[in-house]
């Protein structure tokens, strides 16, 4: 993303004892996964699209999808592809926790916990469907947020996208927001605190749960096909938050608290 300029500046600095901290307090993970993993999801994502009895999500999402559509991937009838995937998710999701302590904390607390999905669906936006600016939300109170990307209209394609990049036509591009500054000032020497994704398949995103972000709509057939998910952050381990520390003080381990809920990541709260 950044040129050979920028890397040779930093590298004198840092010879020269200077430090550079960037004035921003959040991370987002992004990966393009091998095509075999996206591949052995495939069939139960088409199959789960096809099925007259998948369970709509409609009412738990935030996207205006009239022409495709947003519906839940059962893990238990999906096969080992889906699984695979899962336990990805979750391996991603505890390394992003993982760093979040060694950044906060350094070498003084480690991450005593377990990362865990807490649901993950699929949307097939079609023309002229979108996304509004939303946030997501999980059973426990900390929790990531992430999106992989299976099947893509042809007309969305560029061929020079392998990198995260920002331009003018955005259409079926997703935009992640972590700040209000939306572009370049010059003046106060700040960077847009927004990025855009064209969707390409495999690549997958990884964010907090409370990040915004939206899709715009496309022109022209085909589907555009995702498989969203949120991660439990469940922590193990006392003095982190304070509800944390209450369940633990109730002696309640937060299976027992997942167990409680009839539909865990269903609430009031639009994903
Ligand atoms: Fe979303």
């Amino acid at each position: 993303m950044h040129g050979r300029n920028f890397t040779l500046i930093n590298k004198n600095l840092s010879e020269s004892g200077v430090e550079v901290l960037d004035l921003c307090s959040k991370s987002l993970f992004h990966t393009m996964l091998p095509k075999k993993i996206i591949n052995d999801m495939k069939p139960d994502v088409v199959r789960t699209l096809n099925d007259p009895n998948a369970e709509s999500y409609d009412l738990n999402l935030a996207g205006r999808i009239e022409n495709g559509l947003q519906v839940k991937l059962d893990i238990s009838q999906s096969g080992e592809g889906v699984s695979t995937f899962v336990k990805l998710a979750e391996d991603l999701g505890t390394s992003y926790v993982e760093r979040f302590f060694g950044r906060t904390f350094g070498d003084s607390k480690a991450f005593e916990g377990k990362v865990t999905m807490n649901d993950i669906w699929i949307v097939s936006q079609r023309e002229n469907d979108y996304n509004p600016l939303h946030i997501h939300n999980n059973a426990s109170p900390a929790g990531l947020s992430g999106v992989v990307y299976i099947e893509v209209p042809q007309q969305l394609e560029d061929k020079d996208s392998s990198v995260v990049r920002r331009k003018d036509g955005q259409d079926g591009w997703l935009n992640i927001v972590f700040g209000t500054q939306t572009q370049v000032d010059m003046n106060n020497f700040a960077g847009p605190e927004c990025f855009s994704f064209e969707p390409i398949p495999g690549r997958l995103l990884l964010f907090p749960q409370n990040t915004p972000h939206l899709v715009y709509p496309f022109k022209g057939s085909g589907d555009r096909i995702c498989v969203a998910f949120n991660l439990n952050v469940w922590y193990r381990q006392s003095g982190i938050t304070q509800f944390i520390d209450l369940l633990q003080g109730a002696g309640i381990e937060f299976e027992d608290y997942s167990r409680s809920r009839s539909k865990p990541g269903i609430s009031q709260n639009k994903k």
